[in-house]
C-alpha cells in the first residue's frame, strides 16, 4: 500500500484513469481506487475488497471483469436490476433537458409522479425528498405539527409529543431517524437523541396498549422490518396500532422504505391489511437507483402544512422524478409484482430445502423478494465466500443473511442462486467451526399477542 497521495482533484483523476480502470486486479489492495477510498473516505463501511464497475440486469461486474449474480440489489434499490434500457433512455433524455430547476417552480414530472403514488398507495398527497432517513424525519415533523394546539404553537413543548416505535427497528441515520431506531449501536453513540420516544416490544399488543396514551403524536413501524432481519408486523398488531392511533389522535406512520413499492409482491406491504396508515414513507427503489424519497400522507395531514414549514432544495427534481415515473410504469408494464410473488415463492422453497440440509440455518423468513436466512453462526464468512464465488448477498444483525434481488429476476437466476448458495453453505460449514450465536429468533412475546 502506498503512502497517502496528495489531495488534489487532479491527482485523484489521474490515478483513476491511468492506473485504476484498465488494470486487472491482482489484489484489490493494489488498486489505486481502493487505496484512495481507504485513505480519503471516513471509515463508515466495511467494504468488500473489489471495485464494481458496471451492471446489466441481475449481474454486476468488477474491475477485473469478474461477474457476480446480484442478490442484494444495492440493498433493495435496484428493483429493475442494472441498466434497464427504458431507465437509461429516460435519464439520457432528461439529463440533456434539465437536471434541476427548484421547488419554486413546477416541473413536468413531480405532479404526475405524485398522482401515480397516490393511486398506488391509497393516500392523497406527496412530499419528495432525497433519501429514506429524510422522509422519516419529515414524517416525524408532520406528526408533531398535526397534533400541536394553539398554545403549543408559541414554542412550548407540546404535551402530545411522544413517539412510539418498535423494538428491533431501523429507520435511518439522521437525528430523528436514529431516535426511533431501536438498535442501540446506531443510536446510543449519538445520545442525547430526540426525547419522547418509547420502544414497543415487537408484535406485542399488550405492550402497545400499555404504552399508548393521549401524549403520543405518532407511531412508526416498518411493515416488514428489513435491517432487523425480515420480520413482518402481524395483522393483529397492525390493527390494534391503527385503532389506538385513531382513538388517541396520533398518526400511524408506515416505514415502507425497504418493503414498499413492490418488494413484497404488493405495491405497499400494508396492503395485506384492511386499513391504511396516515403516512407512508418510501425511498430505495423509487427512482431506479437515483436518490429520491417521499412522504405520502392523507389530506388531513396535508391540511396542517403550509408553505415554508418544510422543504428541500434537491427533492423532486425533474431528472429523478422522470426516472421514478418510468420505474413505476415499468413495474406495471412488465407485471413485475407477479414476478416478485412467483420468484419469491421459488426462492423461499429452495431456501427451505437448504435449511433441511444445513442444521445451522435456524429459520427462513420471506415476504416476496425480501428474504432472511437466520443462522446460528456468524454470517460474515458466508458473505465473503459468496463474493469469492460470484454472488452478492449481505448479512444483517451479524447472523441473518439477507436477500433482496431485483424484481426482474428470472426462474433460471433463482436456480443459479440456489446452486451457488448451496456451495457457499457447504464450503463455509467445512471450515473450522464458527462460534455459535445465541441471539434468539424474535417471537411475539406474550400469549395475548398471539391468542387474540
Ligand atoms: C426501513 C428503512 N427505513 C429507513 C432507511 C433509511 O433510508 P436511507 O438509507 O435512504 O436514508 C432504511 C435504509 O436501509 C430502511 O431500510
Amino acid at each position: 500500500m502506498r503512502n497517502a497521495p496528495k489531495k488534489s482533484a487532479g491527482s485523484l483523476n489521474a490515478d483513476f484513469s491511468q492506473h485504476g480502470r484498465m488494470k486487472t486486479l491482482a489484489g484489490a489492495k493494489s488498486d489505486s481506487r481502493v487505496t484512495d477510498a481507504e485513505t480519503f473516505l471516513l471509515p463508515t463501511y466495511k467494504r468488500q475488497p473489489f471495485v464494481l464497475e458496471r451492471g446489466k440486469g441481475c449481474y454486476v461486474f468488477d474491475a477485473a471483469g469478474k461477474k457476480y449474480l446480484d442478490f442484494l440489489g444495492g440493498i433493495a434499490v435496484n428493483a429493475l436490476g442494472h441498466a434497464h434500457p427504458r431507465i437509461v433512455k429516460a435519464i439520457r433524455r432528461e439529463a440533456a433537458r434539465a437536471i434541476h430547476f427548484s421547488n419554486l417552480y413546477h416541473n413536468a414530472y413531480q405532479g404526475p409522479l405524485a398522482r401515480k403514488l397516490a393511486e398506488w398507495s391509497g393516500l392523497d398527497r406527496v412530499f419528495f425528498c432525497n433519501s429514506g432517513t429524510e422522509a422519516i424525519d419529515g414524517a416525524m415533523k408532520l406528526a408533531r405539527l398535526c397534533e400541536r394546539t394553539p398554545q403549543d404553537a408559541a414554542g412550548q413543548p407540546s404535551r402530545k409529543h411522544r413517539f412510539l416505535a418498535l423494538e428491533n427497528s431501523f429507520h435511518g441515520r439522521t437525528y430523528g431517524a436514529i431516535s426511533v431506531t431501536a438498535t442501540e449501536k446506531y443510536r446510543l453513540p449519538f445520545a442525547p437523541v430526540v426525547p419522547g420516544v418509547e420502544f414497543v416490544r415487537f408484535n406485542n399488543v399488550a405492550d402497545l396498549e400499555a404504552k399508548f396514551d393521549d401524549s403520543v403524536c405518532g407511531i412508526l413501524l416498518e411493515t416488514v422490518q428489513g435491517e432487523g432481519g425480515i420480520y413482518p408486523v402481524s395483522e393483529l398488531f397492525w390493527n390494534r396500532a391503527r385503532a389506538l392511533a385513531t382513538e388517541h389522535g396520533a398518526l400511524m406512520i408506515a416505514d415502507e422504505i425497504q418493503c414498499g413499492l413492490g418488494r413484497t409482491g404488493r405495491y405497499f406491504a400494508y396492503q395485506r391489511f384492511a386499513s391504511k396508515p396516515d403516512m407512508a414513507v418510501i425511498a430505495k427503489p423509487l427512482a431506479a437507483g437515483l436518490p429520491l424519497g417521499a412522504i405520502l400522507a392523507t389530506n388531513k395531514v396535508a391540511s396542517y402544512i403550509s408553505p415554508g414549514l418544510h422543504g428541500t432544495t434537491f427533492g423532486g427534481g425533474p431528472l429523478v422524478c422522470a426516472a421514478a415515473l418510468e420505474c413505476l410504469q415499468i413495474i406495471d408494464d412488465e407485471k413485475l409484482l407477479e414476478n416478485v410473488r412467483g420468484r419469491g415463492e421459488e426462492l423461499k422453497a429452495g431456501l427451505q430445502a437448504l435449511a433441511a440440509k444445513f442444521d445451522f440455518i435456524r429459520e427462513v423468513r420471506a415476504e416476496g423478494l425480501m428474504l432472511g436466512v437466520h443462522l446460528s453462526v456468524e454470517g460474515a464468512p458466508f458473505v465473503a465466500e459468496a463474493a469469492k464465488r460470484g454472488l452478492l448477498i449481505n448479512c444483517t444483525h451479524d447472523h441473518i443473511l439477507r436477500l433482496l434481488p431485483a424484481f426482474i429476476v428470472t426462474r433460471a437466476q433463482i436456480r443459479e442462486f440456489l446452486k451457488l448458495f448451496s456451495a457457499v453453505l457447504a464450503a463455509v460449514s467445512e471450515k473450522p467451526a464458527a462460534a455459535e450465536i445465541t441471539a434468539p429468533v424474535i417471537r411475539p412475546s406474550n400469549k395475548y399477542a398471539t391468542a387474540r
